[in-house]
């Protein structure tokens, strides 16, 4: 169950956090893993780790908000590994701000990367998948996109954004032989999450953290290698029949109440 033998997979942001737990976790099912990253560092730590358990990753130098970069990226990972099976879109950027003091610069950057990152590396992978028969995508939306979040604007719109892709995709691509998925986490402890209470709560770091914890009715963060199992299994054939659908994973955010 849950084997990726024999498939390639591109990672977008496999350099950290949930990419990077996703990365080693297809390394782990068999799976050869490209990491589409813009950090170089830590995408080396990536692929030195799988290669250290007897897994197979490089990594390919990517801005996924670049058209030139991201076609470069995945004809190099294409020509690497001669099949691109399974697509994730893991890859964004939080930001914090209402419609009235989010600024014009933010929002394009969070849009750059969060909603037109997931297109161009769609126009990139999709054609080849066609022509190969098949394959999988699936896109890292958050609870953000269902869900009235304070202080999210743009980062709620960009994932709302990533939501609807999910769907368009799903639709255009069924006859290909084309399944789209999105996961929809809540908070998931990462350096996305430390890197956000560094910057914003740099006096009562830990009670933040607290807090952000128990927001969770199941009273702490997800661990990246929780989301990466279920981002496994939606890339695995075992999730075959399963299209247009988008996961909460969320610790019982967005169904119960205390
Ligand atoms: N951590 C959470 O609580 C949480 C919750 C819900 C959804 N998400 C989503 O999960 C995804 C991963 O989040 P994370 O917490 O692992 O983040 P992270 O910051 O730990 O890792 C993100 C990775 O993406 C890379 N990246 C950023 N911009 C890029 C670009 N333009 N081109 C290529 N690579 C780029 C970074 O270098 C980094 O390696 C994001 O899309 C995020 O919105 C995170």
């Amino acid at each position: 169950m849950f084997r990726l033998d024999q498939k390639a997979a591109l990672v977008t942001g496999g350099g950290s956090g949930i990419g990077r737990a996703i990365s080693e976790t297809f390394a782990s099912a068999g799976a050869s893993v490209g990491i589409l990253d813009l950090d170089e560092a830590a995408s080396g730590e990536t692929v030195a780790a799988i290669a250290a358990a007897g897994g197979r990753a490089e990594f390919f130098p990517c801005d996924i908000s670049d058209k030139d970069s991201v076609e470069g990226a995945v004809s190099a990972a294409a020509a690497s590994f001669g099949r691109i099976d399974a697509l994730v879109n893991n890859a964004g950027i939080a930001n914090i701000g209402t419609a009235t003091t989010t600024s014009e610069e933010d929002f394009d950057r969070v849009f750059r990367v969060n909603a037109k990152g997931v297109f161009l590396c769609l126009q990139a992978v999709l054609p080849r998948m066609v022509e190969a028969g098949g394959g999988v995508v699936l896109n890292m939306s958050s609870i953000a996109a269902v869900t009235g979040l304070k202080d999210r604007f743009a980062y709620s719109a960009s994932k709302g954004a990533v939501h609807t892709m999910t769907l368009s995709v799903a639709a255009d691509y069924i006859a290909h032989g084309i399944r789209c998925n999105a996961i929809c986490p809540a908070r998931v402890h990462t350096p996305f999450v430390d890197g956000y209470l560094a910057r914003n709560y740099p006096d009562n770091r830990e009670e933040m953290f607290e807090k952000l914890s128990k927001v969770q009715p199941i009273g702490r963060m997800a661990r990246p290698d929780e989301i990466a199992r279920l981002a496994l299994y939606l890339c695995s054939d075992d999730a075959s029949y399963i299209t247009a659908q988008t996961y909460e994973i969320d610790g019982g955010y967005m169904n119960l109440r205390p």
